[in-house]
């Protein structure tokens, strides 16, 4: 579609579903060498199959459980070894468990959406650092959330939110620590976007669309490719003066 990532190496995460999917093959279509990867193998190989009816240069590793120091350092090693490089890492891969204080499990509710949310971003973050400060540069694509800066009602977010703030925090920390070795770290906080992970909420909870599209000024939901354009822009040359930002892609959402 265009030459934006030409020559660029992404290793994105979570490529089975939703907005690491759509991130993946967008920059891909775009001209980067892309390594995808997923817990749930059956779901990346299908997007790898998508990648190769298109021709791209794309490969993936499956299951990859990111939670898992030695399974992380042994994808992004895979990644130098193929490709040679890392210019971009997007962490879209992420776990939640969804439950209201009343219910929420200490081992199995809290400790595993912060591991999910949080082990999975500074595991990849620490495997890819040493061969971004090699290079001097890299791009780094967190993903916070509009739960990072607004309950929404009717969600059992407690620690999705700890999580996400966590992740805001973290990148701002990253682009700080990465500024000298021309490392960038930015996120995105999405809103409502229709992936794997929220469409079962979506369809089998009655009114918690129109809840959402209520507050939200463009009223409608967001596609994984809305929030990929905006790590299309994030991850290109376009942004080189761009750090520890945080850009929200919710229609508005939380501003109304
Ligand atoms: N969808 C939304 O509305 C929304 C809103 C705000 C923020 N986000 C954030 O955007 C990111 C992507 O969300 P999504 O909705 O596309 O999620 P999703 O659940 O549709 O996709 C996430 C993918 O990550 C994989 N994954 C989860 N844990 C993993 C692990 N330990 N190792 C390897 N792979 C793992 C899953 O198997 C899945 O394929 C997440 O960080 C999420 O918190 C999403």
């Amino acid at each position: 579609m265009s030459n934006r990532l030409e020559g660029k190496v992404a290793l994105v995460t979570g490529t089975g579903s939703g907005i690491g999917q759509g991130c993946a093959l967008m920059f891909a279509r775009h001209g980067a060498q892309v390594m995808g990867c997923d817990i749930n193998a059956e779901a990346a190989e299908e997007t790898l199959a998508t990648a190769k009816k298109e021709n791209l240069t794309y490969h993936s590793i499956q299951p990859c459980d990111l939670t898992k120091p030695e399974a992380v350092n042994a994808l992004v090693d895979a990644t130098i070894e193929r490709y040679g490089k890392i210019d971009i890492l997007v962490n879209a891969a992420a776990f939640a468990a969804f439950e209201f204080i009343e219910d929420m499990d200490f081992e199995q509710h809290w400790k595993t959406t912060l591991s999910g949310e949080l082990d999975v971003v500074f595991l990849a973050c620490k495997a890819a650092w040493k061969q971004m400060v090699k290079q001097n540069s890299g791009s780094i694509i967190n993903f916070a959330s509009a739960n990072a800066y607004e309950a929404l009602k009717g969600s059992g977010a407690l620690a999705h939110c700890a999580g996400k703030g966590g992740v805001l925090a973290m990148t701002r920390q990253l682009a700080m620590e990465g500024a000298p070795h021309n490392i960038r770290a930015n996120s995105i906080s999405p809103g409502m976007i229709v992936t794997g992970a929220t469409k079962p909420v979506l369809d089998n909870t009655p009114g918690f669309e129109e809840h959402v599209l209520e507050k939200t000024m463009l009223n409608r939901l967001g596609q994984p490719e809305d929030v990929a354009w905006c790590a299309l822009f994030l991850a290109s040359d376009e942004s080189s003066w761009i750090t520890a930002s945080d850009f929200a892609v919710d229609g508005g959402v939380t501003k109304w």
